[in-house]
């Protein structure tokens, strides 16, 4: 799998990856995110949109369609150990994930509120404005699924994963000659991952249709976080 830039924390007992939708990527979604992910809806039931009583419901066919969709990237952060004395076998451990879904292009009408929300660089839109260049596109990219492991939190590995994630939207959007927004709803409730992500630099954005709290952050250029 794909190690990714901001994989790599200082004693690096665990990485972040990218799982690739290949033979692999399929036979590691199937193995491990697909449990990952029901295990996040049993122990987290209030903080997603999906419950475990659908989802451990689906057959393989589901998993193998969402393992494959082209709109959405897994990132997870992995721990890899070597089983026994003769250091033959490995175990996996999944220790946190997050679904990457887009790009979605924002029309021009939607572009003002998105990014004054987000405040960050605005100062430099209005410099680019002002130097006559042109505007470039905005794509917007969103988070879901995020949950780490309980045994694993507060660590900075969730936060790893976002970063991850987010320089991966960055990159992308920059191939296309495109800015870009990560966005993403929480719960009303769940006051921990609004610390999270604000701690990561989201902004709030509003609520949304069905009440949860919108988030958003806006990544500029392939230098990092735009702050
Ligand atoms: C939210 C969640 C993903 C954070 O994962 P994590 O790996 O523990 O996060 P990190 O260790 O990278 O946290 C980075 C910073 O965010 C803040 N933070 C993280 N979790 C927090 C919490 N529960 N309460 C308050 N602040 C929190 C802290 O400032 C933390 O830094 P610190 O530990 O040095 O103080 C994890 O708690 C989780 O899976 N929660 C349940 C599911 C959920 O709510 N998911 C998000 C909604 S989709």
């Amino acid at each position: 799998m794909t190690s990714t830039e901001a994989s790599e924390p200082p004693l690096a007992q665990w990485s972040v990856e990218l799982v690739p939708q290949d033979d692999e990527g399929m036979a590691f979604y199937l193995a491990h995110c697909r449990p990952f992910r029901l295990k996040m809806l049993q122990d987290e039931p209030s903080a997603y949109g999906s419950t475990f009583a659908r989802e451990s419901a689906f057959d393989d066919k589901v998993w193998r369609t969402r393992a494959i969709n082209r709109r959405v990237r897994t990132f997870v952060a992995i721990r890899r150990h070597v089983d026994d004395e003769k250091q033959t076998t490995t175990t996996t451990t999944v220790l946190s994930s997050l679904s990457l879904w887009g790009p979605t292009f924002i029309e021009a009408e939607d572009r003002d509120d998105l990014i004054s929300a987000a405040q960050a660089k605005r100062h430099a839109m209005e410099t680019r404005e002002n130097s006559q260049e042109e505007q470039r596109p905005l794509l917007k990219w969103d988070v879901a699924g995020m949950y780490t492991d309980k045994d694993s939190r507060r660590e900075g590995i969730g936060a790893t994963v976002l970063e991850a994630a987010s320089q991966y939207a960055i990159r992308e959007s920059e191939a296309l000659g495109a800015d870009c927004v990560v966005s993403l709803e929480i719960t009303a409730a769940n006051s921990g991952a609004r610390t999270f992500y604000e701690k990561s630099g989201f902004k709030f954005l509003g609520v949304g249709d069905e009440g949860n709290l919108r988030f958003t952050r806006l990544m500029h250029g392939t230098d990092g976080i735009d702050e």
